[in-house]
C-alpha cells in the first residue's frame, strides 16, 4: 500500500481485472490472498481499501 507508481500500472488494467486477479490469484498472489473463506465481495472491499490508500482507481 502507498506505492502509487506500483499501483498506477495495476489500476490501468481496469478495476474488474484487478478484482479478478485478486480473487483467482496471479503468479505469486494466492487466490483470495490465501484466505479462501472470504467472499468475492470481501476481497473486492480489501482491494478497494488498498487501492484507495495508494492513489485510488483514478476515475
Ligand atoms: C486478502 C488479502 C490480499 C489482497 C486483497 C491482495 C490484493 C492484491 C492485488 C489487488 C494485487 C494486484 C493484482 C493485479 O495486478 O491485478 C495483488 C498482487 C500480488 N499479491 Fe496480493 N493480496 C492479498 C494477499 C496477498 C498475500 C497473502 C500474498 C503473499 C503470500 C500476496 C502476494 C501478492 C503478489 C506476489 C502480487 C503480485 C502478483 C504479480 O503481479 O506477479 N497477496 N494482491
Amino acid at each position: 500500500m502507498g506505492k502509487k507508481a506500483y499501483w498506477t500500472k495495476r489500476v490501468a488494467q481496469g478495476k474488474e481485472m484487478v478484482y479478478k486477479n485478486s480473487i483467482e490469484g496471479l503468479r505469486g498472489m494466492p487466490a483470495k490472498g490465501g484466505m479462501v473463506s472470504l467472499s468475492d465481495e470481501e476481497v473486492k472491499a480489501a482491494v478497494d481499501y488498498m487501492v484507495g490508500r495508494s492513489g485510488g482507481w483514478g476515475k
